[in-house]
């Protein structure tokens, strides 16, 4: 049991938040059946509302509250209820504070610095987790928000250049293979971080995430003082993972050469699986917008390589050609889809 802040978490597992429309109430709500943290992802949760095109903020709203409620259904009352709320998201206050309303558990935010989030959640007493991949970005957030609210974050998520998704490294890190290593990034940000454990006398427990794969690498990072993992690869093989079965195959399939590192509208470079479109966006880097979602506060419709939400609404909908598959490293070590139940009870039994 592991406790973070006023609240507890059965299991060191947090799935990780997947957007767009890869973790919702469904994955999330079964994270949660088996004692773990589920996450939902705020980047476009309400894609597939008949009003989206039209209204996406409205339809992302009430997406939130919807899947909040489906995912606590699912749960029944047991684990937590996460939200990733990327900093980079043009409505991020909003989302934020409908997730407050709307009773989840936690925030946890990336995709930039979260440097002003507690204004935005009142006296709540939501939990608060930033995603960093330095000791240099925590120390960063924690002072900040020492000084202008007076408080500190409750967990910590340490994201590795492994992951899937956005990442917090530069292009030419990751194409060189000079990227920190998790091990390292690790007793560096525990130790930034007990300076605010001391000061406001509590526990923060600190997650890793990025190419965490079996128990056998959990019980690794818990060893060198990790709290638990966040998993976000793994979850995309099951049966309950809210991607249409096209997305979990198209994973299944993939071998080590065809996941590759691409730039993403955000500004922030990806790993994804290189299929037609990915290759397409490389070869002519100015795909036409016909619609702008206006979502992501560094992206400017005019000059932006391709639109990243939709593409990865063609992904999340299993369009193989048209679609932004993101993937961690180990995408292309999954070879069978499980149930989210065989996949916790695995996990756990290779930790002991
Ligand atoms: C398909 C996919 C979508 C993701 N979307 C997000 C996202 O919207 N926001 C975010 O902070 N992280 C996102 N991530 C990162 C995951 O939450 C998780 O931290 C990461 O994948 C962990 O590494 P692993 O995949 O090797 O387990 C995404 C990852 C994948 C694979």
């Amino acid at each position: 049991m592991i406790k973070i802040g006023c609240k507890q978490l059965e299991i060191p597992i947090i799935q990780g938040g997947m957007g767009v429309g890869v973790s919702l109430s469904n994955l999330a709500g079964h994270v949660m059946l088996e004692g773990g943290m589920g996450v939902i992802s705020a980047a476009h949760p309400g894609y597939n509302y008949p009003d989206f095109e039209s209204s996406s903020r409205t339809c992302n709203l009430q997406a939130l509250k919807d899947h909040a409620k489906k995912a606590r259904e699912i749960s029944q009352g047991k684990g937590l209820l996460g939200v990733n709320i990327m900093v980079a998201s043009k409505d991020y206050e909003h989302y934020v504070r409908t997730c407050v309303e709307a009773g989840y558990d936690a925030i946890i935010s990336g995709a930039g610095l979260p440097l002003s989030l507690p204004e935005y959640v009142g006296d709540s007493d939501i939990l608060l987790a930033p995603i960093v991949s330095s000791a240099k970005a925590i120390q960063l957030v924690l002072r900040r928000w020492d000084s202008h609210y007076q408080r500190t974050c409750d967990f910590v998520v340490i994201e590795g250049y492994k992951a899937g998704g956005h990442l917090g490294f530069k292009l030419k890190d990751l194409q060189n293979h000079t990227c920190e290593e998790l091990e390292d990034i690790l007793p560096a940000v525990l130790k930034e971080v007990s300076i605010y454990e001391d000061k406001y006398h509590k526990e923060i427990p600190v997650f890793v995430a990025g190419g965490i794969y079996t128990g056998k690498d959990i019980k690794r990072f818990m060893r060198l003082g990790a709290a638990g993992v966040q998993m976000g690869t793994r979850f995309i093989a099951t049966e309950e993972c809210d991607a249409h079965p096209i997305f979990k195959e198209m994973l299944v399939k993939a071998k080590q050469k065809d996941i590759v590192i691409v730039k993403s509208p955000t500004g922030f470079p990806g790993r994804a699986v290189l299929n037609d479109y990915m290759k397409k966006v490389m070869d002519s880097p100015n795909q036409k917008v016909s619609h702008c979602f206006g979502c992501l506060k560094p992206c400017n419709p005019a000059d932006t390589p391709y639109c990243i939400s939709h593409a990865l609404i063609e992904a999340v909908q299993g369009n193989e050609k048209q679609g932004l598959f993101f993937t961690g490293e180990n995408g292309a070590k999954l070879d069978r889809i499980m149930t989210v139940h065989e996949l916790i009870q695995e996990l756990m039994e290779e930790t002991v």
